[in-house]
């Protein structure tokens, strides 16, 4: 095996892509890198461009189910036009000093999740700076006031740095960017589908960020928080790798740096009927939701041996929670803020399983998740129902996105 390049990772066998890097044969003075990659076949706008030995994104949706075992080495495409900038990234040295993690929206769930992850002592959250930026300037120097004035009497531990910051230098310096800007949620008395409806204004005002982030060769985490999160994650990985005819470019944002922050939330609501029922500690363990933070979401109670009724009613919770609090006239966001956001970025930027809408089938899909580089789904054992209705649900949203013209057909 010959390979490529000095850094903390290495190509194998590819001196094609390694001329591209300009990374030269590996030098026996710098040791074994962490990571060898090998070149993998697949279609670059459907699936991840970098890929962990333990996930293998030919399986399609059934990575939800079944472990890679395949592969000894992390896998990339050579065929995706942007995966060098993204090798390079990958090959520098880790940073040591945790992460710079930037929030656009501060708005209710913005804010909230502002104030969680600003609370949490740098130790504990691996975040030392956070970034904050509104289009509302009166805004965006209030929560600088309100995120400096956290503070702990006599406390040692180290809270985030809260700065301000333009949408440039959100992109020059963070590694984790949060997307929670919104052009406007559908006011109390609002009927129907309240998260839709935020799709093209949304969208719109994600391209705006999306430029940015192109200009500053931005190759961090980018993160949806705001509705209609799935379709918006879709349109993040869509709108920049397309030219104006809406043709594959690649040059734009690996789809495996992209996830969709709302499924938490959605947990949230179904634990909370199951400790009503005083199962929580059980669900907790055994349980999981599937799909979008939408009315479509699923949860269950045991992946392996579900009981459908009580299924059903975490379900119905996940789903209905969030009209129960309109109706009682406000609008939701602190459980959002906290559990999509404030409690969910930690555990993901530390590499252990969450909750995240993640590229799977050609789609982003709520599921269980971690991030090793990119962020992908982690396999459960689930039972054949459970299977069967998570694989009718991203068939059904399949079709939703080749109908709202999200999904590249397949080669
Ligand atoms: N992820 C979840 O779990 C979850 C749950 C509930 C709601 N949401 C969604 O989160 C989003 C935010 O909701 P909210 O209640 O905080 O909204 P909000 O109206 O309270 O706040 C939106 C903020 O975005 C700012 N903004 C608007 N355009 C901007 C731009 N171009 N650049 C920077 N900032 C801009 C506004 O100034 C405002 O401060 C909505 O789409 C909502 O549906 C997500």
């Amino acid at each position: 095996m010959k390979l490529f390049g000095q850094g903390r990772a290495a190509l194998a066998d590819d001196p094609a892509t390694a001329e591209r890097l300009e990374w030269g044969a590996r030098r026996r003075s710098r040791g074994d890198p962490d990571i060898i990659l090998e070149p993998r076949s697949g279609d670059p706008r459907r699936e991840p461009w970098i890929a962990p030995p333990w996930f293998d994104p030919a399986r399609g949706l059934d990575a939800l189910r079944r472990r890679s075992g395949r592969r000894a080495r992390w896998s990339y495409l050579p065929t995706a036009p942007g995966v060098v900038r993204y090798l390079d990234r990958l090959a520098a040295p880790r940073q040591q000093t945790g992460w710079c993690v930037g929030i656009a929206g501060l708005g209710r769930v913005g804010g909230v999740a502002a104030t969680a992850l600003a609370a949490v002592p740098t130790g504990r959250s691996g975040i030392r700076e956070l970034l904050v930026h509104d289009a509302d300037a009166a805004n965006q120097e209030r929560w600088v006031l309100e995120l400096g004035s956290i503070a702990q009497w006599r406390g040692r531990d180290m809270l985030p740095v809260v700065r301000p910051a333009t949408t440039g230098q959100l992109f020059e310096r963070c590694d984790a960017f949060l997307f929670a800007a919104t052009d406007s949620v559908p006011p109390l008395g609002s009927r129907g589908d309240v998260r839709m409806v935020q799709f093209e204004p949304n969208r719109s005002i994600l391209r705006g960020f999306l430029a940015d982030a192109r200009a500053a060769d931005y190759t961090g985490l980018f993160l949806v928080v705001s509705d209609p999160i799935e379709w918006l994650a879709q349109a993040a990985f869509r709108d920049s790798n397309s030219d104006r005819a809406g043709r594959f470019t690649g040059h734009g944002i690996a789809p495996e740096r992209v996830a969709g922050l709302g499924l938490g939330v959605m947990w949230g609501r179904a634990l909370a009927a199951a400790r009503q029922e005083g199962l929580k500690e059980v669900v907790a363990r055994r349980g999981a939701a599937y799909g979008p933070h939408s009315t479509d979401v699923l949860a269950f109670d045991d992946l392996e041996n579900p009981d459908f009724p009580l299924s059903r009613r975490l379900t119905r919770s996940a789903r209905e929670c969030n009209f129960k609090v309109r109706d009682l006239g406000h609008v939701p966001y602190v459980g959002p803020g906290l559990s999509s956001v404030g409690l969910m970025l930690p555990p993901l930027l530390a590499g252990r399983e969450v909750l995240a809408s993640v590229l799977v089938g050609g789609i982003y899909f709520g599921a269980p998740a971690r991030m090793a580089w990119g962020v992908h789904p982690t396999p459960h054992r689930v039972s054949g129902e459970i299977w069967a209705a998570i694989s009718s649900l991203h068939e059904s949203l399949q079709s939703q996105a080749r109908s709202l013209g999200l999904e590249w057909p397949a080669l």
